[in-house]
């Protein structure tokens, strides 16, 4: 069976990025990436991939300013690495509506939260884990979902729950969180390229 050649979309350090690319190593996943793109180009994870052979892009930084410009180069992209399925692994620049509507339910995102809660325009990073510590939560988690035109509107598709501790700061909070994404975003991944996602209306099911 050929792999489904995968993009990812990284701002910075991109460890989910590398947590999925050590899973393809691992087990044999139906899937490759194909490209990174960063919208930056001082992005850590971009060394990574360049380590690691993979296409590192960055498009010049005037370019994230003008919705038509990046869609034109994001879709040049996709098609020239052969994209089938996308995934925004801590990509901070809104993916713009036309690449949305180009990829139906082919784009995923992961956030480090339960959405629907704490989630939208200026939640990321530390600002998700204070605002869960600020409402007093005992919960959080993380949740991959498909990308709709909306900051993190989509179907969810994998939620996980993490505790929180009576004495987590912000920083301990991601980084509980963090390593259940790590383990989230590859499974969700290859569930999606096994055909194992469902999709109907905002409901996915996984069929395993
Ligand atoms: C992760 O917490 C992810 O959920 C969020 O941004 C962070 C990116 O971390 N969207 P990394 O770049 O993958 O290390």
């Amino acid at each position: 069976m050929e792999k489904t050649p995968i993009a990812v979309l990284i701002s910075g350090r991109g460890s989910n990025m590398i947590a999925l690319h050590e899973a393809m190593r691992k087990q044999s996943m139906h899937a490759e990436i194909a490209c990174v793109i960063s919208s930056s180009a001082s992005a850590e994870g971009l060394q990574y991939a360049r380590e690691n052979s993979m296409p590192a892009i960055s498009y010049k930084p005037e370019l994230w300013r003008d919705d038509q410009q990046v869609t034109d180069a994001i879709l040049h992209t996709f098609s020239e690495y052969h994209v089938q399925l996308v995934v925004l692994a801590g990509f901070l620049k809104k993916i713009p509506e036309a690449v949305v509507r180009a990829f139906p339910n082919r784009i995923v995102n992961i956030h480090p939260a339960l959405l629907p809660a704490f989630g939208g325009k200026g939640m990321y990073g530390r600002h998700v884990h204070q605002a869960v510590l600020d409402y007093g939560c005992k919960v959080s988690g993380a949740t991959v979902h498909f990308v709709a035109v909306d900051y993190d509107t989509g179907p969810p598709i994998l939620q996980e729950c993490v505790p929180v501790k009576a004495d987590d700061t912000a920083e301990s909070l991601a980084a509980r969180i963090l390593q259940l994404e790590h383990r989230l975003l590859p499974k969700c991944v290859d569930l999606l390229t096994r055909g194992k996602v469902q999709i109907e209306g905002r409901t996915t099911r996984v069929l395993e």
